[in-house]
C-alpha cells in the first residue's frame, strides 16, 4: 500500500487553495493524509470534528485522501504513524521564507522527514482561512476562494456564534 504524504494545518475552514494542493499531491504522491492540527495557540472558528467533516467533504471526488486530526508536533504525528514526507503549498515569497524555517526546525527534530514544497496555483495565492473567516463574519463572500459546502457551513456558523452573542445580553463589567 502507497504510504500517504502528510497535508498538516489549521484548515479552519479548508479553502479552494488548500483542495488545489490537496488534489494534486494526490497526483503526484498517490494518497494524502490531511492532518488537522489543534493548536492551543489559536482560537478556531469549527471544532476540529467540523474541520475534518468539511475537508472530507471537499475532497470527496479525490481518491487517496484520508482525514485524521492530532494536537501536538508535526514530528511526533509522523513517528508514531511511520511517516516522513509532508507536502506543503508555497503562495508566494513570505511563505517560501515562513516554510524555510519551518522544514529546518522539522528536520532538525527528526532528519528523516522530508518536506517537499508545491507552489500554489497562481489564481488560489491570495487565498487565506482567515480573509474567508474575516469577510463572511461580516456578511460578504469573496468569491471563489470557497467551496459551496464550506460557504454553507460557515453562514451557519456565523448565525450561530452572534445569536449565542445576542441571547447572552451586553456585556456587564
Ligand atoms: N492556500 C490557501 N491558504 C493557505 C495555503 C494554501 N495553499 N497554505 C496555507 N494557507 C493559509 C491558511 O489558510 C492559513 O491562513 P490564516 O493564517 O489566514 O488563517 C495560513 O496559511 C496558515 O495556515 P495554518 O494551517 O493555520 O498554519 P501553518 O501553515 O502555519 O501550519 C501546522 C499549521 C499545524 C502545520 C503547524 O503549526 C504545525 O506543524 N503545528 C504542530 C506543532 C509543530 O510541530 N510545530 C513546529 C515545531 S518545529
Amino acid at each position: 500500500m502507497t504510504k500517504p504524504v502528510v497535508y498538516a494545518g489549521s484548515f479552519d475552514p479548508i479553502t479552494n487553495g488548500h483542495a488545489d494542493i490537496i488534489r494534486r499531491a494526490a497526483r503526484v504522491f498517490g494518497a494524502v493524509r490531511v492532518v488537522v492540527f489543534n493548536s492551543p495557540c489559536k482560537r478556531p472558528l469549527f471544532t476540529v470534528q467540523e474541520r475534518m467533516d468539511l475537508i472530507r467533504q471537499n475532497t470527496a471526488d479525490i481518491p487517496g485522501v484520508s482525514v485524521d486530526s492530532f494536537g501536538g508536533l508535526l514530528v511526533d504525528y509522523l513517528e508514531q504513524n511511520g511517516l516522513n514526507v509532508v507536502v506543503r503549498g508555497v503562495r508566494g515569497p513570505a511563505d517560501a521564507e515562513a516554510e524555510a524555517a519551518y522544514a529546518h526546525a522539522n528536520r532538525l527534530l527528526n532528519p528523516d522527514i522530508e518536506i517537499v514544497w508545491l507552489p500554489a496555483d497562481p489564481s488560489l495565492c491570495f487565498v487565506s482561512s482567515s480573509a474567508v473567516r474575516e469577510s463572511f463574519s461580516y456578511g460578504r463572500e469573496l468569491p471563489g476562494y470557497v467551496s459551496e459546502q464550506t460557504a454553507r457551513a460557515l453562514r451557519a456558523k456565523i448565525a450561530a456564534v452572534s445569536s449565542s452573542r445576542h441571547t447572552k445580553g451586553p456585556e456587564t463589567k
